[in-house]
């Protein structure tokens, strides 16, 4: 699910392959591989845990010279989806020490193949799913296929989601290349080519860029690139030319990803305001593309913290336009037989646009007979492309596992889809959607000031760093804010941690309150922070230690509550509207120091992954 790359006609492809590799992992893996063919004979390295290990044992055989960096290699990240994470297990897995696969996503009909493949006399050195490619490709080879006929037959009775990348000894000049559903970029070099995941991992070699398209495969030489579509037609997909500064990536100063995400908001986030406005000031936003003509509902699907941002979506377009949402989990959405009754269009939500239960969603979305709209990070995704319509948010190449500047902009486009719809069909006056500009212009210098409260924050890190468990509790806005931060704050920190809706604790959850139990709550004055003070008062009472992040009066009312942070004084109601986006602030800051303190790998935390291409 992480990353594949390859390269062929440059001297010296294995370390090149390896650059590549680096450049992938930020998406989160557990192991690592790079095969090559040095003169019809296959060399295979791999290793456990971080690329480093593989890299120091490729610059010992090097160094020893007991490993040749030849013209043709293949490399591997993998999140293990079948199979512990082992030397065995990891990528390329190979099949007479003679093909070699890498391969990321799911062969989902694996069981049976395998079971045929043994009964046929090949022998299995893993338990992964990926093994059957490389068995299936030797069987074809020594049927008298060629290498790209023997690709053919193996796409035929395959079934999943994958991208894969094989070599031969038997070809020494050919990559055999797929693509179903994981994303794969193809790099057109002179002379030469460049396999990867996305456009970032091979943009350190050619800028000149094409994108497979689902079931494209392909077969690439040094100077040769035959592309077939999934009926075996052969096709010229576009080459697209990639930014120069997409490769240069880095923490700019910062000890993780992360952190510099955080504190890029306040400058970034104008940059996606300032792409939704025309010259004359009014919103550029495409209500017909977006499936508006008419008045009607909206469903949004996402995943993870895309997801959260699609509550508070809902929570702001019923509010500003009056237009009912329904929000789904985008890997619920075409297992549950959805009614699309009254409906027009469906929106997805994805920072790296390849999320494969968000890009299925899309496409179910699309069968039902919805217009398709996407708001997207990464430009050139898969979920970018196929969407009928694209909104992008602009905050730039997001590494850090945990999603931050993505989230607040994606927050930005969802509040003026809603201020858009609002005025189309008159939800909404002028004088309101001027006076919502103004607080669009004030936004950054407001998140620079939520980003000060920095050192209140490290002092409360301190105090629950040790804790077992930790409940965020909201009401309104500051509901689907409270899951965020309690995903945030478990996916980084390791510490268990849920999100409830303040009202909702006495209906189950409040079981869970012990003694010194951390309940933390974000609040401003939005006019229901009474109701939620007393939610809050009933943990207190129950022996909870009981945080509070809000403004003056709400810490007024609250205090009871043990730790209490003010966020700095803004306009009563640019707070209350736009609250998500200006709490999201502390609830990313409070992850990630927690984190920071429990010595947790913050920008790679285990088991996750930055690109989820598996359902
Ligand atoms: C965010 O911190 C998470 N790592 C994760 O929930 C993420 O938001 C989710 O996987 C969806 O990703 P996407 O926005 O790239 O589709
Ligand atoms: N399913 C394969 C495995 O578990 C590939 C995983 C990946 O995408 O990295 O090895």
């Amino acid at each position: 699910m992480c990353g594949v790359v390859a390269v062929i006609g440059k001297a010296e492809a294995s370390s090149l392959v390896i650059e590549g590799l680096k450049k992938l992992e930020y998406r989160g893996y557990d192991s690592a591989g790079i095969a090559s063919l040095d003169k019809k004979k296959l060399q295979v390295l791999k290793s456990e845990g971080k690329l480093t290990n593989l890299v120091n044992q490729f610059d010992l055989l090097i160094s020893k010279k007991s490993y040749n960096d030849t013209e043709i290699a293949i490399g591997h990240t993998r999140w293990a989806t079948h199979g512990n994470v082992s030397i065995e297990n990891a990528h390329p897995l190979t099949s007479d020490n003679k093909v070699a696969v890498v391969h990321n996503g799911i062969i989902e009909n694996y069981a049976s193949l395998k079971k045929t493949l043994i009964s046929e006399g090949y022998v299995f050195s893993s338990v992964t799913d990926t093994e059957v490619i490389p068995h299936l490709f030797t069987k074809y080879i020594k049927q008298g296929n060629d290498f790209l006929e023997s690709g053919k037959l193996v796409l035929k009775v395959i079934k999943g989601a994958f991208a894969f990348i094989a070599i031969s000894v038997d070809f020494p000049d050919q990559l055999f290349v797929s693509r179903n559903s994981s994303p794969i970029a193809i790099g057109i070099g002179d002379k030469c080519n460049f396999i990867g995941s996305d456009a970032q991992s091979i943009a350190h070699l050619t800028k000149r860029i094409i994108y497979l398209e689902d079931g494209d495969y392909a077969l690439v030489k040094n100077e040769t690139l035959d592309i077939f579509d999934a009926q075996s037609n052969i096709v010229d997909r576009q080459i697209i030319h990639v930014n120069s500064d997409i490769g240069l990536i880095n923490k700019g100063g910062y000890k993780h990803f992360m952190k510099k995400e955080m504190f890029e908001q306040p400058s970034i986030i104008p940059q996606t305001i300032g792409s939704l406005f025309n010259e004359d000031q009014s919103i550029n936003i495409n209500l017909d593309k977006l499936g508006f003509t008419n008045k009607s509902s909206l469903t949004i699907c996402a995943a993870g913290t895309s997801f959260y941002a699609a509550l508070i979506g809902k929570y702001w377009i019923e509010q500003i336009a009056d237009i009912p949402v329904l929000v789904d989990l985008a890997s619920e959405y075409r297992y549950r037989k959805p009614s699309v009754f009254g409906q027009t269009s469906i929106l997805v939500i994805s920072q790296s646009g390849e999320s494969l239960d968000t890009l299925m969603a899309l496409r179910y979305g699309k069968e039902l007979g919805l217009t398709t709209t996407a708001i997207v990070n990464v430009t050139g995704s898969t979920i970018d492309r196929e969407a009928d319509y694209s909104l992008h948010t602009k905050a730039g190449p997001e590494i850090a596992v945990a999603s931050t500047k993505s989230f607040t902009s994606q927050l930005i486009v969802l509040f003026l889809i809603a201020v858009s719809l609002g005025k189309k069909f008159n939800n909404i006056d002028a004088n309101k959607v001027n006076k919502i500009k103004q607080y669009l212009n004030m936004l950054p210098l407001a998140l620079a000031n939520m980003l000060k409260l920095e050192d209140q924050i490290i002092a409360l890190s301190q105090q629950i760093k040790n804790s077992k468990s930790v409940i965020f509790l909201g009401r309104g806005y500051m509901y689907p804010l409270a899951l965020e931060a309690a995903l945030k704050l478990k996916e980084i920190s390791y510490i268990h941690a849920e999100g409830f809706a303040a009202g909702e604790m006495k209906h189950g959850p409040i079981a869970l309150i012990e003694d010194g139990l951390p309940v933390i709550m974000f609040i401003i004055s939005d006019g229901y922070e009474d109701k939620s003070i007393s939610n809050l008062q009933e943990a207190h009472s129950r022996g909870a230690k009981v945080i509070v992040i809000g403004d003056e009066a709400c810490l007024k009312k609250a205090s009871f509550a043990e730790i209490k942070i003010k966020i700095p004084d803004i306009d009563d109601e640019f707070k209350s509207l736009l609250s998500p986006i200006l709490m999201a602030i502390p609830a990313q800051l409070l992850a990630y120091h927690v984190s920071r303190e429990r010595g947790t790998d913050i920008d790679q935390p285990r088991n996750l992954a930055k690109s989820v291409t598996v359902e």
